[in-house]
C-alpha cells in the first residue's frame, strides 16, 4: 500500500524528508544502537541529502548504502557512490558508514556471494529505504526491460543483491532484489515533477508489476511506502 504526501516545493519536500528520515534513524540507534539507510541515485535526491547530511543524530552509528549502484569507479560521473560521497557524506554526516556495493574490478559471482554475507550480517533488513523512480518505471535497478527482473522481483529470492544488465540505460549494476528491500522497516518513494505524476498516475492506475516494477511497492500489503512528491 502507499499514501501520497505532496510539498507545494522540493525545498519543502527536502526538509520533511530529511527531518522524517533522521527521527527515524535516531529512534533506530536508541533502540539497537545502530540504524542502515540505502538511499537511491539520480538527479532527485541531491537537495534532500544536503538537507539531511546536516541533522544533528549520532551518524557514526549510521551505516549509509545504496538501492542500487552502476558498476563503474567512483571517479566516474555515473557513480551513485560519488553522488553520495559528494552530497551526503558531508557536514554532520560525514562519520557515517558507508557499505560499498561497487568492490572490485568484477561484478563475478563470487563477488555477490560476498556482498550478499555482508550486506546481510551488517546491513539488513534496512532501517530506511529511499526509492527514485525512472520514466519508465523502474526502482532501484529493477529495469522492465532487464532479463533478470523476474528474479529481481521474486519475493522468494535469496539473494539480496544482484546483477542487472538493463537494455535501455548505460552500464551493468548491482541492486537489492524486492524482497529484500520489501524488508524495510520504512519506505519512501521520491519523485519530483510534472513527468513523474504522469509515471506515478501510471503506475498507480494498473498492477502489472513487469511493466512498471515501483508498483511491487505501492501494491504490496507488507509495505506502507511513503510517497513525497513535489512539482
Ligand atoms: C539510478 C537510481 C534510479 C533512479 C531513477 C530516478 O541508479 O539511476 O537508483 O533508480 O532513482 O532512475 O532517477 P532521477 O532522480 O535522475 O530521475
Amino acid at each position: 500500500m502507499h499514501k501520497l504526501n505532496d510539498f507545494i516545493s522540493k525545498e519543502a519536500l527536502d526538509q520533511a524528508l530529511a527531518e522524517k528520515v533522521s527521527q527515524i534513524l535516531q529512534a533506530a540507534i536508541t533502540l539497537k544502537g545502530r540504524a542502515s539507510i540505502a538511499v537511491s541515485g539520480g538527479s532527485t535526491p541531491k537537495g534532500f541529502f544536503a538537507v539531511l547530511s546536516n541533522k544533528d543524530i549520532d551518524w557514526k552509528k549510521v551505516t549509509i548504502t545504496l538501492a542500487d549502484e552502476r558498476w563503474v569507479d567512483i571517479n566516474d560521473d555515473a557513480s551513485n557512490t560519488r553522488l553520495v560521497h559528494e552530497n551526503l557524506l558531508q557536514n554532520k554526516a560525514a562519520s557515517a558508514k558507508f557499505f560499498h556495493l561497487k568492490q572490485g574490478e568484477n561484478l563475478c559471482e563470487e563477488t555477490l556471494a560476498d556482498l550478499n554475507l555482508a550486506a546481510n550480517s551488517s546491513l539488513l533488513p534496512l532501517d530506511v529505504l529511499i526509492l527514485g523512480m525512472g520514466e519508465d518505471g523502474h526502482t532501484a535497478s529493477l529495469f522492465p526491460c532487464s532479463e533478470q527482473i523476474k528474479q529481481g522481483l521474486d519475493i522468494n529470492n535469496e539473494k539480496a543483491l544482484m546483477k542487472v544488465e538493463p537494455k535501455t540505460a548505460p552500464h551493468h549494476r548491482i541492486t537489492f532484489s524486492f524482497a529484500a528491500l520489501k524488508q524495510s522497516k520504512n519506505t519512501f518513494l521520491h519523485v519530483c515533477g510534472a513527468n513523474k505524476k504522469q509515471v506515478l498516475d501510471k503506475a498507480l492506475s494498473a498492477n502489472d508489476v513487469f511493466e512498471m516494477p515501483i508498483r511491487a511497492f505501492l501494491q504490496d500489503t507488507d509495505i506502507d511506502t511513503q510517497i513525497f512528491w513535489a512539482e
